[in-house]
């Protein structure tokens, strides 16, 4: 396969639309009717609706009950034109962020603890943790004298951090996990340097959904006086409602001491519209390093808890509500559905024997094969219309396991689905090749070398009308 062919491959991807829609590269002199505008979008809704409502998709869309959507929606319209930025004209969003802030703060155990847990809502688990990585910087050079900060993660720590580490300056050293799966706590120990400003766990990390013993190495960090980060953007609004059924759920929150920040995304599994997230500190010193305050601007005094300046209020009154109106019961409720679909799947792709499971992960399922290319299984897979995430070091795919599978059928339908696949493969030796999965797409890429530049050029594709 040349590169050229890979090239109009991924365009096919990308642009599945240009043949067969008006596209606009530049103004249109005078603006369409608003009818015709809808209902370009209606139609382009309606091509892909049907992938991530029938649950054919790993992760991405959570919840996705039509009625739910509705009124994520209505609440979005309602405030869509709030921006906390003008905190004087919509208090509203700031009374919301306060609460979800809040309320995430006591579902990770902040009245276990006698310190205060604080926060802020961001736009995503990337902001979340981009914050929280700022923070630790300015923290331990305000405090600690570090100019040459480092922080030590597992090599499953989800990609935001090494971007962190690029946009922040800070060295960024990344520690093997163990044949388990789980960050090695020895090893994570012996990466420990005197400008270690923070060490990271996941529960779970995005990969093999293998939660890190957080216990050990928060106490690790506690020790050492360093900073340490539990990423649960994707675990933070399930595992705790998986402990409550029962579920082996070792700890991860601020009920240990060493945990002194957290991120968890409202826009995964606390079901909210996408944009939102929450990053969590234990206590308010800690927060101030993530503000941005200017006094001397001529613009006035300038101050902004996040990156961004403007921000959608309407996200944020689309999260609250997601909360309040999901509730303990709801969110208990939900997880029961998806964990018993996510155990279901599991027994399932253990029950093939070409595939084996990565460890025993609780609603993120990775599987490998001894025997068979995986990405050739997941292309197959793709064409029969799922969407599952390739994984790399070593070869695997994954589903992460949402409301939508929890639907009746779904299962049984992927599970044949991946029977076939297997069978296919294996009867399709030509199908066996290196190739390289792209996050978030179905897309494998056949590279050797120069897969940077490719990946920038991938970049510039997206954004040619
Ligand atoms: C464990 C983990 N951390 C961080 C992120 C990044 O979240 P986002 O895509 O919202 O920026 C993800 C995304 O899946 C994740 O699984």
């Amino acid at each position: 396969m040349d590169i050229v062919k890979i090239q109009q491959d991924l365009q096919k991807a990308l642009k599945p639309y240009r043949d067969e829609m008006p596209a606009y590269d530049r103004l249109p002199e005078n603006g369409l009717p608003r009818d015709e505008i809808v209902d370009q979008i209606l139609q382009l809704y309606k091509r892909e609706e049907p992938r991530w409502r029938s649950g054919h998709v790993s992760g991405a869309v959570y919840h996705g009950d039509q009625e739910y959507i509705d009124f994520q929606n209505q609440v979005y319209s309602i405030q869509s034109q709030a921006n906390p930025l003008h905190m004087d004209v919509w208090p509203s969003t700031t009374k919301f962020e306060a609460e979800i802030v809040s309320m995430t703060a006591h579902m990770l155990s902040a009245d276990k603890t006698e310190d205060e847990i604080v926060g802020s809502v961001s736009s995503g688990g990337t902001e979340s943790i981009l914050l929280a990585m700022k923070t630790y910087r300015d923290w331990a050079r305000a405090t600690k004298n570090i100019t040459e900060p480092e922080m030590v993660i597992p090599s499953t720590a989800h990609v935001a951090f090494e971007k962190a580490s690029q946009y922040f300056g800070i060295k960024l050293i990344r520690v093997p996990v163990g044949s388990d799966f789980r960050a090695d706590v020895k090893a994570m120990e012996a990466a420990i340097t005197p400008n270690t400003i923070v060490m990271v766990g996941s529960a779970p990390p995005f990969p093999h959904g293998i939660i890190d013993p957080i216990e050990e190495l928060s106490e690790i960090a506690r020790s050492r006086g360093i900073g340490f980060h539990t990423d649960a953007c994707l675990g933070g609004f399930l595992l705790p409602w998986a402990e409550k059924l029962g579920y082996p759920v070792p700890k991860f929150d601020f009920r240990l001491k060493g945990v002194t920040s957290m991120s968890c995304d409202t826009h995964k599994y606390g079901y909210a519209a996408k944009g939102t997230s929450v990053v969590l500190y234990r206590g308010r010193e800690l927060r101030h390093y993530q503000y941005y305050i200017s006094t001397d601007w001529s613009g006035g005094l300038y101050l902004s808890p996040t990156l961004t300046g403007s921000r959608p209020g309407g996200l944020s009154a689309a999260a609250w509500a997601a909360l309040v109106s999901m509730g303990e019961k709801g969110y208990i409720e939900a997880a029961r559905r998806i964990l018993a679909a996510a155990e279901k799947i599991k027994e399932g792709i253990r029950d093939i024997p070409e595939l084996f499971v990565i460890g025993d992960p609780l609603f993120v399922i990775a599987f490998g094969s001894k025997e068979l290319d995986i990405y050739a299984i997941s292309d197959t897979m793709s064409k029969k219309g799922w969407n599952l995430n390739g994984l790399q070091n070593p070869p695997a795919i994954h589903i992460a396991t949402t409301i939508r599978h929890s639907e009746k059928g779904v299962v049984d339908q992927f599970l044949s689905d991946l029977r076939e696949s297997v069978n296919y493969v294996k009867t399709h030796p030509e199908l066996q090749g290196s190739m390289t999965p792209v996050y978030g797409m179905t897309s494998n890429v056949m590279l050797r070398g120069a897969v940077d530049e490719f990946l920038r050029t991938l970049l510039d594709t997206v954004f040619e009308a």
